[in-house]
C-alpha cells in the first residue's frame, strides 16, 4: 500500500510547535551559512592574487568577545526553544497501576512489526489503528515487547522510543478529524518499513460511537460459511497467537482480531483490508510480508474461503 507522509503539514498543537522550532532553526543555521560562505566567496575573489594580501593585524578584543558571545547567544537560544518544545511535548510518567484508569489513556505497544493499542479506561484492545477524539491531548504509555521501536505520527506528535523494559510517555491530540499517518521510526528488523499504523481522529460524539461499536464482543455468524471459518479458526494455531473477543480466541502474542475487517490495513499497511487482500495474506503471509511471525500454514483454496468469510464478519 503506497501512503503519503506530511511532515510539514501539523495538525496539532504539538506538532506545530515542532513545525515552528524546526522552522527557526533552519532560518538561524541557513543564515549564517549564508554569511560564512558568503565571507568565504568574497575572499576567495577579493584576494585571489597573492601580491594583493589584506592588512595583517593580530588580536582584536572586539571582535573576539564578538566570536564569542554572538553564538552562545544563538546557543542558549535555540537550547531554550528546544527545552519548552520538549516540555510542551511530552507528558510526564504515570505509574501505571494494572486495572487502574489513573492517567494513561492509551497503552501503545511496539512489537515485530506492528502495535497493539490498548484504551486501559475501556478495555479496548486493537492493532495498527488509534482511534481518537478531538481537541482532547491524550497520554501514551509507549511500550516494547521485543526489541526498540520509534512511535511517530508526524501531523500529531514527536517521535518517541518504545523500549523494552521502560515506559515512555507522550500527548497525542489532532485539532481537526482526520486520518494521519504513524511510522516507526527506529530501525528494528526486516520489516522495519512494514510497521505502519493510522491515527483516526473523530469528532468526540463520532468517538464516542466508535467506542461503543468497538466494545461489543463478537458473536457467533450465521453464514455457514463463516461458520466454518470460525470452527477452523479456534481448531488451527490461529487460535493460538490471536484474540478475538468472545470467543475462546484469546491469546496476545498477535494482533487482536476482534473488529478486524472493520480497520483499513493488514500487515501493519502493508495491504488494504479488502477480502482478496486479507485471502492473499492467509495464502502466504510469508510472501507478502518475509520474516513476519505469522508463518505459511499451506491453507487450501476451501479453507482460505471459510477464513476469509469468517474474518470478514468481524465489524
Ligand atoms: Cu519497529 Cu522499526
Amino acid at each position: 500500500m503506497e501512503s503519503t507522509f506530511p511532515v510539514f503539514d501539523p495538525a496539532s498543537p504539538q506538532a506545530e510547535s515542532i513545525r515552528d522550532l524546526f522552522v527557526q532553526v533552519l532560518f538561524i543555521s541557513g543564515g549564517i551559512f549564508a554569511i560564512v560562505a558568503g565571507l568565504i566567496c568574497f575572499a576567495l575573489y577579493r584576494f585571489r592574487v597573492s601580491e594583493n594580501l589584506p592588512v595583517q593585524d593580530f588580536g582584536s578584543h572586539r571582535r573576539e568577545i564578538a566570536w564569542m558571545v554572538g553564538p552562545v547567544i544563538i546557543v542558549v537560544w535555540i537550547a531554550a526553544i528546544s527545552i519548552k518544545l520538549i516540555l510542551t511535548v511530552n507528558a510526564l510518567p504515570v505509574q501505571y497501576v494494572e486495572g487502574s484508569t489513573d492517567g494513561i489513556d492509551l497503552i501503545v505497544t511496539g512489537h515485530q512489526w506492528w502495535w497493539e493499542v490498548e484504551y486501559p479506561a475501556s478495555g479496548i484492545v486493537s492493532a495498527n489503528e488509534i482511534h481518537i477524539p478531538t481537541g482532547k491531548k491524550l497520554r501514551v504509555a509507549l511500550r516494547s515487547e521485543d526489541v526498540i521501536h520509534s512511535f511517530w505520527v508526524a501531523q500529531l506528535t514527536r517521535k518517541m522510543d518504545a523500549i523494552p523494559g521502560h515506559e515512555n510517555f507522550v500527548w497525542l491530540e489532532a485539532s481537526t478529524p482526520g486520518t494521519y499517518q504513524g511510522r516507526c521510526a527506529e530501525y528494528c528488523g526486516t520489516q522495519h518499513a512494514w510497521m505502519n499504523f493510522l491515527v483516526i481522529a473523530h469528532e468526540p460524539a463520532d468517538f464516542e460511537a466508535w467506542q461503543k461499536r468497538e466494545k461489543q464482543v463478537s458473536t457467533a455468524p450465521d453464514d455457514q460459511l463463516a461458520s466454518a471459518g470460525e470452527a477452523l479458526f479456534m481448531k488451527l494455531t490461529c487460535s493460538q497467537c490471536h484474540a478475538i473477543s468472545g470467543t475462546e480466541a484469546k491469546e496476545d502474542f498477535a494482533p487482536d482480531l476482534t473488529h478486524l475487517a472493520s480497520r483499513a490495513q493488514l500487515g501493519a499497511g502493508v495491504l488494504k483490508n479488502t477480502p482478496e487482500e486479507l485471502r492473499t495474506w492467509l495464502a502466504n503471509p510469508q510472501a507478502v510480508k518475509p520474516g513476519c511471525k505469522m508463518p505459511n500454514f499451506k491453507l487450501k483454496d476451501e479453507q482460505l474461503d471459510q477464513l476469509v468469510a469468517y474474518l470478514e464478519t468481524l465489524r
